[in-house]
């Protein structure tokens, strides 16, 4: 399947740099025999995720909140010996580790992204600023010893080389260390059609069926899962090195379920493409109309995401007036190959338009939370998932 040509998801720019933007092809393919669903064309690491990173967790009050239950979790389960030590893979702006650097626990972070990594730092906690693989592995098991658990949320499928990335946590984890971490999962996307949830930064969206696999050549178990409604529905797996502790029923239980949904078949994938396309023209007609009818659109949430959808449905200024962020870096730039201006929340309150596109769909319960007043005078969302509703 082609989502059509694409810029870098969070390549927010300048009106001096439209000229050079980046362009590739977005392409999610299956692979029947493997299960695995990636995307071909696969921009280069650096030029994703750098010094000048535009994605924050801690945009978000709802993430920071799951981020420290997860960290709770962790340290009440999984950290009984004495000096634990926790890394963390694509740990951002340190918002999952900021609680181990104040409960005193031994952790450094790994992060390619310079700028949010500075965040982090202002909350003690300690990063390496670099990717995942097997050579930074080796030098932090070097200076720091073996970890005790390594998490990553939301960066294990952004990983091309996994055998590399997987190879480089067996080596870095203790015999009874655990290695957890969450993705979106490939059963909710496909139930959902969500395909904004592939872009460039997401090489891989995993079924539990892939992720027993590919760890387990590298002699790492899949010992739990957890469905999680995070990024409209993902799955944090639980791994150790093969026979450390037992497999819970949710495993099986899980792989079944996928089974059933048909995860494994192409015909799955065909119908998901097909509702793309159905999707994507009923977003461009509604919009259109509301375009006729001479009333105001703005996009909520620059998320990644939404460079997806604007790409594929060919969605510019001439339909989006501009789209609100809450994240400084992004404002006052332009949306990623459409070239929608972006602008802060203070211009949306400011004047309300008459509709809201809401992007950061995985934000909602939050986002509507916030803007009662937006509703109350008058102004109607749009959302596209699982179906397009104006409400
Ligand atoms: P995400 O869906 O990848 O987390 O990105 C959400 C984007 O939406 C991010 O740029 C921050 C922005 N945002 C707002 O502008 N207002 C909000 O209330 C929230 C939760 C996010």
């Amino acid at each position: 399947m082609s989502l059509g040509r694409m810029p870098l998801a969070n390549g927010f720019l300048t009106a001096d740099q439209f000229e050079d933007e980046y362009f590739f092809e977005l392409e999610p393919a299956f692979c029947a025999s493997w299960g695995m669903f990636q995307i071909i064309e696969q921009p280069p690491p650096e030029s994703m995720f750098h010094r000048e990173y535009s994605f924050f967790t801690r945009t978000s009050q709802h993430m920071v909140r799951h981020f420290s239950d997860l960290g709770e979790t962790v340290r009440r389960e999984f950290l009984q010996g004495d000096d634990p030590f926790v890394v963390e893979i694509g740990s951002n702006d340190g918002a999952l580790l900021e609680g181990f650097a104040q409960a005193g626990i031994r952790h450094l972070g790994v992060d390619p992204s310079a700028n949010v990594a500075a965040i982090a730092e202002r909350s003690e906690v300690r990063t390496l600023v670099d990717f995942f693989n097997q050579p930074t592995a080796a030098m932090i098991a070097d200076e720091h010893g073996q970890a005790d658990a390594i998490l990553a949320a939301n960066v294990m499928a952004h990983i091309a080389d996994l055998h590399e990335a997987a190879e480089g946590v067996a080596r870095l984890l203790k015999r009874q260390g655990v290695l957890i971490f969450e993705a979106v999962s490939l059963g909710d996307m496909i139930q959902r059609s969500a395909y904004d949830l592939i872009y460039d930064e997401h090489v891989y969206t995993f079924s539990t069926r892939v992720v027993a696999g590919i760890f387990a050549d590298h002699g790492l178990e899949l010992i739990d899962v957890t469905p999680l409604p995070t990024h409209g529905g993902s799955m944090r797996y639980v791994l150790v090195h093969k026979g450390r502790r037992p497999v819970s029923t949710a495993v099986a239980e899980q792989l079944a379920a996928e089974e059933a949904q048909g995860l494994h078949l192409p015909e799955t994938y065909d119908r998901f493409r097909k509702k793309c396309e159905t999707m994507r023209d009923r977003l461009l007609s509604i919009l259109e109309d509301i375009k006729q009818q001479g009333r105001r659109v703005a996009g909520y949430g620059a998320s990644a995401k939404s460079t997806t959808v604007l790409n594929y449905c060919g969605i510019g200024p001439e339909l989006i007036e501009f789209i609100s962020d809450t994240t400084p870096i992004k404002q006052g730039k332009y949306s990623p190959g459409m070239h929608i201006p972006i602008r802060p929340h203070a211009d949306f309150m400011a004047a309300y338009p008459d509709f809201a596109l809401l992007f950061a769909w995985n934000h909602k319960q939050e986002i509507m939370a916030k803007e009662p007043d937006f509703m109350n005078s008058g102004g109607r969302w749009i959302t596209f998932f699982p179906e397009v509703e104006v409400f």
